[in-house]
C-alpha cells in the first residue's frame, strides 16, 4: 500500500493489476488534520464514503460481471456495465484527487513555465482551471488539467459527473466539484473550496504526472 504521493493513490496504478472484485481502498498519503482550509472530518468522510463507497461498489459490480453470460438479459448487462464504469472512474478520478492534495499550493518554476506556455500564463492557467470548477457549484463533476494524447496539448476539460472524460488523456491535476468535497466546511459556498483546494495542491505530484505523460507520449508516437 503506497503512503506517499505517486504510489498507489495516483490512479490506483498496481503492477500486474487488479483482480475482479479486489480493488483495495487506497489510504490517504497525507495527515488530514493538516491540510488549510479543508477539515479531517470533510477529508475522511469524502475518503471513507465517497471514494471507499465507489471502489466497494465497483468490486461488487465486478462479481457481478463475472457471472455474465450469453443467457444474461441485456439491459441487465447494458446496467452492470453503466455502474461499473461510473464507480471505475469515481475511484481513479479520487485517488488521483487525493494524491494531488496535502502540498504546499506552490507550482515549482518548471510547471509554472510549461502551463504557461499551455496557456498564456501561469495566472491565466489559474483563472481558467477556476472558473470551469466554479461552473460546476452547487452541482457534481470534475475539472481536470489533462495531457492529450492524441493533440499533444495541454488542457483544461469539465466533466458533469464520472463518465464525462477527455478521450485518450492523461489528468494531471483533479480537483473534486461535487458538494460532498466542501459541504461540511463550506455548504455551498464553493469559491471558498476552490481557495482552500489551490492552498493544497501538491504540484510536485501534477510534475511527476506530466513527467510520466510526456514519455507515455514518446512511447505511443513510436
Ligand atoms: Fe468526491
Amino acid at each position: 500500500m503506497a503512503t506517499q504521493a505517486g504510489g498507489n493513490l495516483d490512479g490506483g496504478v498496481v503492477p500486474g493489476g487488479v483482480l475482479p472484485g479486489k480493488h483495495p481502498i487506497q489510504p490517504l498519503h497525507f495527515d488530514a488534520s493538516k491540510l488549510k482550509g479543508l477539515s479531517e472530518r470533510l477529508l475522511r468522510s469524502h475518503h471513507e464514503n465517497n471514494y471507499g463507497g465507489a471502489v466497494k461498489n465497483l468490486n461488487k459490480v465486478e462479481e457481478e460481471l463475472a457471472r455474465v453470460n450469453k443467457d444474461t438479459p441485456a439491459f441487465l448487462v447494458a446496467g452492470l456495465k453503466e455502474r461499473e464504469l461510473t464507480f471505475n472512474n469515481s475511484m481513479v478520478l479520487h485517488e488521483l484527487y487525493f494524491g494531488n492534495l496535502g502540498g504546499d499550493g506552490k507550482a515549482g518554476s518548471t510547471l509554472q513555465s510549461t502551463l504557461a506556455h499551455a496557456f498564456g500564463s501561469f495566472g491565466r492557467f489559474e483563472e481558467l482551471f477556476r472558473a470551469v470548477g466554479s461552473s460546476l457549484a452547487g452541482g457534481s463533476g470534475w475539472a481536470v488539467l489533462d495531457h492529450n494524447f492524441q493533440t499533444g496539448q495541454l488542457g483544461i476539460h469539465w466533466s458533469g459527473n464520472h463518465t464525462q472524460n477527455a478521450a485518450y488523456s492523461a489528468p494531471l491535476l483533479v480537483m473534486d466539484m461535487y458538494e460532498h468535497a466542501y459541504a461540511i466546511d463550506y455548504g455551498a459556498a464553493a469559491a471558498k473550496y476552490i481557495d482552500a483546494f489551490f492552498q493544497n495542491i501538491q504540484w510536485e505530484e501534477v510534475q511527476r504526472r506530466l513527467e510520466r505523460a510526456q514519455k507515455a507520449a514518446v512511447a505511443l508516437r513510436a
